[in-house]
């Protein structure tokens, strides 16, 4: 009896889930730089682990989503899902190994796995990394880096990066941490860390978490703003733009209401960030292959959904995402629990945590002006409209036609007539006396 009333709750419990998006860190890839002597793979490239991550990641999404829950048909169809990547190799690759996960049948003839996956310029990508591409961003960073808590902090560490920096002879500094940290975790995987290794790989660890802390702050609204903005908007007031932000033809309310699965493939940085935007307290680096879940869940048929909540998840622990046990339910701030599902914050709650830092497309020009703070604002502006109907377009033809025939004809007259006053010339003198 006691099973079947668990069982019943899990079900009755995803009863009405609606969508799921997921932000997802790329898969296992080559490093960022590397040490001279280090024989490592290709540098920022997904390797063929980091693709069986995601190809694992995408099989336990389509347990749970497909075939537990039935949220999508196991066929492909371009109606279920939204695949957005950042315009990185490793991340486009990473989508498209975990949809092959997803759908084991492919989406191409043959079965062949083969899957359209959405991206936009990396100077205009505003979901994936805005605080990199964004003056603002880029300025608080700046500030932060001399700010006094931010010194303090970080001298705790000044001994280990200079015994790091002797360990593997480079120049490790608060600049270069973040890549010799993830040369040595490469290195870790491909060729092994003897102990001293570890130790200092250990070390540099938690000296790269305590920076990243301040790098992505949770207590600073600008900085949520420019980060987050375009990002949450999409997540919990409307749905992607099918051509990402810039585009100028969209409208805001899309078909994408209607999308069962929305994929956003980046990287540790969008996973720590959005993380810290919701007041996660983050345990350790988002690692490879990572996710942030959010669940939408209402009763009731779009756009007419009676207690919507949304619900979040997130592995902070890698192991025992290898494991395959993924996924804690997590509570960001401003959640008010729904009454329908205690793991739930109502949807409601989640808006007005978020009303005055988020942008939808029709506030473009705000965002990129006061929020993101780009002076190149003109290139985003609307193209100008053209009518494509015959009507218009045919009328011109017709004018410049009759033009073209008006022209030559005239061409045509005044030849001949001047043909003719020269014959008359050389007949006649008279007719154009010369004085002589
Ligand atoms: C991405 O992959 C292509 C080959 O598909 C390669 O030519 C290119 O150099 C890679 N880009 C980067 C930035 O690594
Ligand atoms: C974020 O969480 C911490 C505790 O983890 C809490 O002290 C703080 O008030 C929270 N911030 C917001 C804005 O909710």
């Amino acid at each position: 009896m006691i099973p079947f009333l668990f069982l019943w709750i899990f079900v009755t419990s995803f009863a009405d889930l609606i969508s799921v998006s997921l932000i997802c860190r790329h898969g296992d890839r080559g490093p960022r730089t590397t040490v001279p002597t280090w024989d490592l793979p290709t540098p920022e490239q997904l390797t063929p682990l980091g693709m069986q991550q995601q190809v694992d990641v995408g099989e336990f999404l389509r347990k749970r989503y497909v075939d537990d829950l039935r949220l999508f048909p196991t066929e492909y169809s371009s109606k279920d899902i939204y695949v957005r990547a950042s315009n990185y190799n490793r991340t486009i690759m990473s989508a498209s190994s975990q949809l092959a996960g997803l759908y084991p049948k492919g989406a191409g003839p043959n079965n062949l796995y083969n899957y359209p996956v959405l991206t936009e310029l990396k100077h205009d990508d505003f979901v994936a990394r805005s605080f990199q591409i964004c003056p603002t961003g880029i300025d608080i960073w700046e500030k932060t880096k001399v700010s006094q808590k931010y010194l303090d902090a970080m001298s705790k560490y000044d001994e280990q990066l200079k015994k790091a920096s002797k360990l593997l002879n480079v120049d490790v500094n608060y600049d270069t941490l973040e890549k010799y940290q993830n040369a040595m975790e490469c290195r870790k995987q491909y060729g092994g860390l003897d102990p001293a290794q570890e130790e200092s790989f250990q070390e540099l660890s938690h000296a790269l978490h305590t920076q990243e802390l301040f790098y992505y702050p949770n207590d600073n609204k600008e900085w949520l703003k420019v980060t987050d903005g375009v990002l949450f908007y999409e997540l919990f007031y409307d749905n992607p733009a099918q051509d990402g932000m810039v585009t100028a033809n969209l409208q805001e309310k899309i078909a994408l209401n209607k999308k069962k699965y929305r994929l956003y493939s980046m990287h540790d940085s969008t996973v720590f960030a959005t993380l810290r935007s919701l007041n996660y307290s983050i345990p350790s680096h988002p690692y490879y292959a990572a996710v942030v879940i959010f669940e939408f869940h209402a009763s009731g048929e779009y756009p007419n959904y009676k207690n919507p909540y949304v619900k979040f998840y997130y592995q902070p622990d890698e192991q025992s995402a290898r494991n395959g046990d993924l996924w804690v339910p997590f509570t960001p701030r401003g959640c008010v629990k729904s009454p329908v599902d205690g793991d739930g914050c109502t949807l409601d709650s989640i808006q007005k945590e978020f009303s005055g830092d988020t942008f939808p497309i029709s506030q473009r020009e705000k965002y990129l002006t006061e929020v993101c703070g780009r002076k190149d604002v003109d290139r985003y502006a609307p193209a100008p409209r053209t009518t494509t109907k015959g009507g218009p377009k045919m009328l011109h033809l017709i004018l410049i036609a009759v033009l073209g025939i008006l022209l030559a004809v005239s061409v045509v007259l005044i030849f001949t007539r001047c043909q003719k006053i020269f014959k008359d010339r050389k007949a006649n003198k008279e007719y154009f006396p010369i004085n002589n």
